[in-house]
């Protein structure tokens, strides 16, 4: 039994059963030796009792941006990673991106693996942003990436340092169907937003809240309904981020009835804020930049209700957080967009912190009494399990069984925090000055957080003991499609037709 760290005493939640009371989980070497009952102990074994609280896995974001170079003033990776284990998180995947200019990604993902080495508090692994698929990057680079454990990429049809054409969408698209890398698309329609701003900026609306009159719902379902198209056309697996719009929502959903292989992710977000909130208040207008992020916030309640709606029924495959924070009062961040007095929300830097407030956030509608939102182990498949299937940490990550890594989240048992707890800026443990869920009341709190066997937070006795070291970076696999399946016949397309051009 030496090494031993045992779970005493929890309800053991994973994607498929919350088990009875009184689980004990047994971890050795790091990993999950085995789950029980009067497990086997001695006087070197390590003991926590959850006092029968729930215990999940340790959350799997799989959308984080921690510095990049286009946020200067965002978290670096000590922040950043410190903010995901005092909120539950064990696993982040980052994004390393490329420049238009750059004809090779290798310098590009060298440069982000160093950022991260030595300076994360829990485990990681890259995305890469294509923004330039050269045929060589596409034929000889990314064969290499893959045997490194970098099995995806993110493409953008927006933003003009960063988007692609459907051309170049399609030639990445095919490859990804012959070499099996995941792809991650953000869906905006470009020329839409470009035009907006454009007119709006002609007519003198340039304050924090036109940002969301520049990104209308419609410019998401259109861009969606296309990448869906072209997904379909070539085979292809995909993953839409960061989804705010119903009907690209729908769209979504009926791909997935046809059993194509399109998944989702929302994000906190699109479940929690409004876009009145970019209106900021009387003593600072210019406030709502904290919340100027892409896709916008949208107008309504019942846009919200929708996100609901496809979190419970299964849309979704992932819930991440686009943990993308810029500090909102620094000339190099947020401020950017305010100069000489004059507001203007092109030049504010997209995206909003959430990290640490996550899967609080979203546990908070889990498997409640009254007024449940999801289920205890739809939580589990939408923060974890599912990301870790997804981008090929299966095995490893997402789950609590034998011979997965040892990461959990204890939460306190639920009769002890009955106030709750308050999102608080003051408490919460990223680099940035604000949080958008300042003053929100959630039920439960990561009270400790296990990395591969170690306790890394302790919210009641000491909060962080984790180091910048524990972190280590994941050779994933390639990941596994989880919704759908490929192989299909296209309507109005002959069987096998295909074949002729591919
Ligand atoms: O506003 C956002 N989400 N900024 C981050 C970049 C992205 O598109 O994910
Ligand atoms: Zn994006
Ligand atoms: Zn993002
Ligand atoms: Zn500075």
């Amino acid at each position: 039994m030496m090494n031993a760290l045992f779970v005493l005493l929890c309800f053991l939640v994973t994607a498929s059963d919350v088990l009875a009371p009184g689980i004990e989980i047994g971890i050795k070497d790091g990993k999950i030796s085995c789950l029980g009952t009067s497990l086997p102990r001695d006087a070197s074994t390590e003991i926590i009792d959850a006092k029968g609280a729930y215990v999940t896995p340790g959350g799997v974001d799989s959308h984080v941006h921690f510095q990049q170079d286009n946020s200067p003033t965002g978290d670096n990776w000590v922040t950043g990673s410190r903010s995901a284990i005092a909120g539950g998180t064990t696993t982040v995947l980052a994004f390393a991106s490329q420049l238009k200019t750059e004809e090779s990604v290798i310098p590009c993902i060298t440069e982000y693996r160093t950022r991260a080495k030595g300076r994360s508090f829990c485990d990681y692994g890259f995305h890469l942003i294509l923004t330039n698929p050269t045929p060589t990057i596409m034929s000889t680079e990314m064969p290499l990436l893959i045997s490194q454990g970098i099995t995806s990429v993110k493409l953008y049809m927006t933003y003009e340092p960063l988007k692609l054409g459907d051309s170049q969408l399609l030639n990445v698209l095919m490859s990804a169907r012959v070499l099996g890398f995941t792809t991650m698309v953000h869906a905006e329609n470009s020329d839409i937003i470009s035009l907006i701003t454009n007119r709006l900026e002609a007519a003198g609306h340039t304050d924090p809240y036109f940002h969301a009159i520049s990104r209308p719902q419609i410019a998401e379902n259109e861009a969606t309904y296309r990448i869906i198209s072209l997904a379909e056309l070539t085979d292809t697996p995909i993953l839409i981020v960061h989804m705010s719009s119903e009907i690209a929502m729908e769209h979504v959903r009926k791909a997935q009835t046809r059993m194509l292989p399109i998944h989702a992710e929302t994000c906190p977000q699109y479940l929690f804020l409004l876009s009145e909130r970019l209106k900021g208040n009387e003593k600072d207008k210019f406030e709502g930049a904290k919340c100027v992020c892409s896709p916008p916030l949208r107008h309504d309640p019942r846009d919200l209700e929708a996100m609901w709606r496809g979190i419970a029924n299964g849309t979704f495959t992932t819930f991440s957080s686009d943990h993308a924070p810029s500090t909102y009062d620094h000339a190099g961040g947020k401020k950017l967009g305010l100069k000489d007095g004059i507001m203007r929300y092109r030049n504010i830097p997209n995206g909003v912190p959430g990290v640490e407030t996550r899967l609080p956030l979203l546990f908070d509608f889990a498997g409640r009494e009254k007024d449940s939102r999801l289920s205890l182990q739809r939580f589990v498949q939408l923060t974890s399990s599912d990301p870790a299937k997804l981008y090929g940490l299966e095995g490893t990550k997402g789950n609590i069984a034998p011979g997965y890594d040892a990461d959990l989240v204890i939460w306190h048992p639920e009769a002890e925090l009955e106030e709750g707890v308050v999102i608080e800026q003051k408490n919460l443990h990223h680099g940035v000055d604000y949080t958008p869920y300042e003053g929100m009341i959630v039920r439960n709190w990561p009270r400790y957080t296990i990395l591969r066997g170690k306790k890394v937070w302790d919210r009641d006795n000491g909060g962080i003991l984790g180091t910048q070291v524990d972190g280590k970076f994941l050779q994933r696999g390639k990941g596994r499609i989880v919704v759908g399946k490929t192989g299909q016949e296209v309507k109005g397309m002959l069987a096998g037709e295909r074949d002729y051009w591919y």
